[in-house]
């Protein structure tokens, strides 16, 4: 991709926070432009890459109709090389990675661009850092990837057209919006994405309109409040019509049955009828709602009924063409060909500080604490604090895990007590021959057992004590992995993926691939 000055060049996009908000704003900007020229019979030529060296490839691992034909269409207006690669005749029967298959068509044009959509959540995050590191290797240009939909994760191309569309109802003011989700919010990746592609609205409300078994998951709906979304719930579209305060903007999604287990099929027509949209429902509409879906719809039972398309309220057959106009935007910000007159704050990577290791003062010298049942160490290190607060049987699991994970097998001690001031239980290991951690335990350490101390014992004295907290990134451990079996990096999709997980609010670690919040001692597989 061609560097400068342009921010977008040369990057990917694989969540919706890839772009920050003005980069969004910028996106939706350079549409209307484009949009206006090409249906107005304006000159477009300005929006194109018309670069027969850049490769577009379409990999589509999962059914698409629009995603993979507006990508089509989008590549053919810049005038680049498009390539359909065909998933079912390919190595990918003979048991081949997708790295390598990536590897191998990176190698056939002078740059290239892939329109990926996979099961595996992550696919495009994993490629982009692996190819990152090839090219770097072979001393090229990076490729650009594009996430075309991941498994349950994201649809960043699909949000930034929905969000497009809403704008253009809202006659393109991003001070507020009142949008209702309904459907399958559970497996929706379209309705994940929202979580942030809303962001570009000054005031955000947001109303779930989903039973149970197809409810937003309860991660997701904590980020939009963090967010500062207003979000109420109703768990069919009756119970939202009887209230009084109904949004104009209706999303609506198809069940995914394809993605659902078998407890949840069996009551699929009773879940069906809660969000699918009646005759009856009409006069309760406010005056020029509409309503939008990714599509397709479900021939059979489309949660939008066939008797609804010639009236006002359709407001998905002109989002589905926007998809066209978006995709042919993206592709020129990623090549470099759009982007020169960005203004606005670009998108920054986050930095990670090793700061989880904080020196704590030492009280008087004396390792009192250490005297209850357990013998007093006269040199050696003594992890004091384990899981203090919490339940004796988690804290004699944390002392276990530290004592496998860690392999410490040594001469040493360990138990259950009370602390001495405040008669709250925490766990202690002492270790008589261990005079040092290396930078790699103490961060293992940390991420097993946030919050306990490290006591360094010399000659019966506490000469130096550390208070460790969750460190902000833990990866490349042997024994780290993320429990979501449709994560690129689950180990059972041997992809030799490196594992990397972030420090997130309340306590959790995110995986870098497909972004499911794991409990600090989930991410450990001993
Ligand atoms: C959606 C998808 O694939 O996530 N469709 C699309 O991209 N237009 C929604 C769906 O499949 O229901």
């Amino acid at each position: 991709m061609r560097k400068g000055q342009n921010v977008f060049a040369g990057r990917s996009l694989c969540v919706v926070n890839d772009f920050s908000v003005d980069e969004q704003l910028y996106l939706y900007e350079k549409t209307r432009a484009l949009k206006a020229a090409l249906t107005g019979g304006g000159e477009a030529r300005q929006f194109a890459v018309a670069d027969p060296t850049l490769g577009v490839y379409l990999i589509f691992l999962e059914d698409s109709t629009r995603t993979k034909e507006s990508f089509r269409n989008a590549a053919k207006f810049h005038g680049v090389k498009v390539n359909d690669f065909n998933v079912q005749s390919s190595s990918f029967n003979k048991k081949e990675s997708i790295t390598d298959t990536i590897k191998m068509l990176y190698g056939y044009s002078a740059r290239s661009m892939f329109v990926i959509r996979s099961k595996l959540e992550g696919t495009s995050r994993w490629l982009e850092d692996s190819l990152g590191v090839y090219a770097r290797r072979n001393d090229r240009d990076p490729p650009a990837f594009i996430n075309a939909g991941d498994g349950k994760h994201e649809h960043p191309t699909q949000e930034f057209l929905d969000e497009f569309s809403f704008l253009e109802q809202l006659d393109w003011s991003n001070e507020r919006i009142h949008l209702a989700l309904v459907g399958d919010l559970c497996h929706g990746r379209t309705v994940h994405s929202k979580v942030d592609g809303l962001k570009v609205f000054g005031e955000v409300h947001v109303d779930l309109i989903a039973p149970d078994e197809l409810a937003l998951p309860e991660h997701y709906e904590s980020r939009m409040t963090a967010n500062d979304f207003q979000v109420r719930r109703f768990a069919s579209i009756e119970e939202y019509l009887s209230q009084a305060d109904v949004a104009t903007i209706w999303y609506f999604t198809r069940l995914q049955l394809e993605r659902m287990g078998e407890e949840v099929l069996e009551k699929a027509p009773m879940l069906r009828r809660a969000v699918t949209f009646g005759q009856q429902f009409l006069p309760r509409l406010p005056e020029g709602t509409k309503f939008y879906h990714p599509l397709p719809r479900h021939r059979e039972f489309p949660t939008i009924p066939f008797f609804l398309d010639n009236l006002p309220v359709n407001g998905w057959d002109r989002q589905s063409i926007n998809g066209y106009y978006t995709r042919i935007v993206e592709i020129a910000l990623l090549s470099g060909t759009l982007g020169q007159d960005f203004e606005g704050e670009a998108m920054v990577r986050p930095a990670y500080l090793d700061d989880f290791v904080e020196e704590a003062v030492v009280q008087d010298g004396a390792p009192r604490d250490y005297k209850v049942g357990i013998k007093p160490v006269e040199n050696g290190i003594v992890i004091d604090h384990i899981g203090r607060g919490e339940d004796i049987g988690e804290i004699w699991d944390h002392i276990d895990k530290i004592r496998r994970i860690m392999r410490l097998n040594h001469r040493s001690s360990h138990g259950v007590y009370h602390s001495s001031s405040d008669r709250v239980f925490k766990g202690i290991i002492s270790l008589p021959d261990i005079l040092e951690f290396d930078e790699r335990q103490l961060k293992m350490l940390a991420a097993i057992a946030p919050g306990c101390t490290l006591n360094m014992v010399k000659d019966s004295e506490i000469r130096k004590k550390y208070r460790l907290h969750m460190p902000p990134r833990i990866y490349n451990f042997d024994e780290i992995s993320c429990k979501n079996e449709n994560c690129i990096s689950n180990p059972r999709n041997f992809e030799d993926v490196r594992k990397e997980f972030y420090r997130s609010e309340k306590s959790t670690f995110v995986c870098r691939y497909c972004e499911r919040p794991h409990n600090f001692h989930e991410i450990w597989d001993v």
